[in-house]
């Protein structure tokens, strides 16, 4: 069989199950799939403070991107599992769908894939590195298009790496955060991190053990006022209501985000990073108890104890 009648391309690299084009065969598939086509290359590097991993998860958190990206509008996720995610975005505030496609094709690295306007074919490949001083995302990208589309080419490699710039400048806080968390002994059930695990919704925080009882004095706090305090290495964010308590977690339980009295609208606190909305744990009158955050809270009337579950 001639290689343009075979579906099945035996240059695919297989990995968990899954299998990718090898990367080192990209340009050649490229140019079969458009006869005579114009590919151009581009290159951009980000240092990073952050373990692998979370570079790693952060990369296949999609529901981050609306809230912490500007650039990105509504998105159709039509398909995801561990190795793969397939949606449809919408380009900006035009009613045009590019289909895009991640793909995690070997340790720390991956596929993206969009078509832009059926005319343009764009592939990025993402790795995650580590090297003597740090840990870094390497973007490369290869666009293909006919060649009266050439033109075109260099305005998207510059947008690409201005988008690169500011979408990585844009994550530094979230893996400064996890940087942060990990320091004080936090781990995440996305530690081995994939698509599937890593667009959950759930408790993805494991919080180390509570060490210690801490208590605040109830009369302490101002009347009707949000508060959030720090105790050892958990937070929470308080408002006393006359001989009630309203309790919400300060560091949120999908994936540590920092929570402040800011993110508090009505009874809910709503998380920045994926839209999370939480309500408080109610105290009072009298004694109750809750845990919260990896903590026991105990509610005597006068104060609030925070201790190990
Ligand atoms: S960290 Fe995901 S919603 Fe808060
Ligand atoms: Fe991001």
């Amino acid at each position: 069989m001639s290689s343009n009648q075979s579906f099945f391309d035996p240059r695919l690299v297989g990995i968990d199950g899954a299998a990718f084009l090898d990367p080192a065969k990209l340009e050649e598939a490229l140019l079969r799939l458009i006869p005579r086509a114009h590919i151009s290359k581009g290159h951009f590097t980000y240092p990073s403070r952050a373990e692998l991993r979370d570079l790693v998860w952060n990369h296949m958190d999609q529901n981050h991107r609306p809230f912490i990206h500007r650039t990105y509008g509504e998105a159709a996720r039509l398909f995801i599992d561990p190795h793969a995610s397939f949606s449809l975005t919408r380009y900006g505030r035009w009613p045009i769908a590019i289909p895009v496609f991640d793909g995690y094709f070997r340790e720390n690295g991956f596929y993206q894939v969009m078509v832009l306007f059926g005319l343009l074919v764009v592939v990025n490949i993402i790795e995650c590195n580590k090297g003597d001083d740090g840990t870094r995302m390497d973007v490369s990208w290869v666009v293909a298009s006919h060649r009266w589309m050439r033109f075109l080419h260099p305005m998207l490699s510059r947008k690409f790496q201005r988008l690169n710039d500011v979408q990585n400048r844009e994550d530094d806080p979230i893996r400064d955060r996890r940087v942060a968390l990990r320091a004080a002994n936090y781990r995440f059930a996305t530690d081995a991190p994939d698509f599937l695990n890593s667009n959950a919704i759930g408790n993805n925080v494991e919080f180390p053990a509570f060490a210690g009882k801490h208590s605040i004095s109830i009369k302490d706090l101002p009347e009707a006022v949000l508060h959030r305090t720090e105790v050892g290495d958990r937070a929470y964010i308080l408002r006393r209501s006359g001989q009630q308590l309203e309790v919400w977690p300060g560091t949120c339980p999908h994936e540590g985000a920092m929570l402040g009295a800011g993110d508090v609208v009505g009874k809910l606190v709503r998380c920045p990073w994926h839209g999370l909305e939480f309500g408080p744990r109610r105290f009072g009158p009298g004694a109750g108890k809750a845990t919260l955050c990896g903590a026991l809270l105990e509610f005597s009337g006068d104060a609030l104890t925070i201790g190990p579950v």
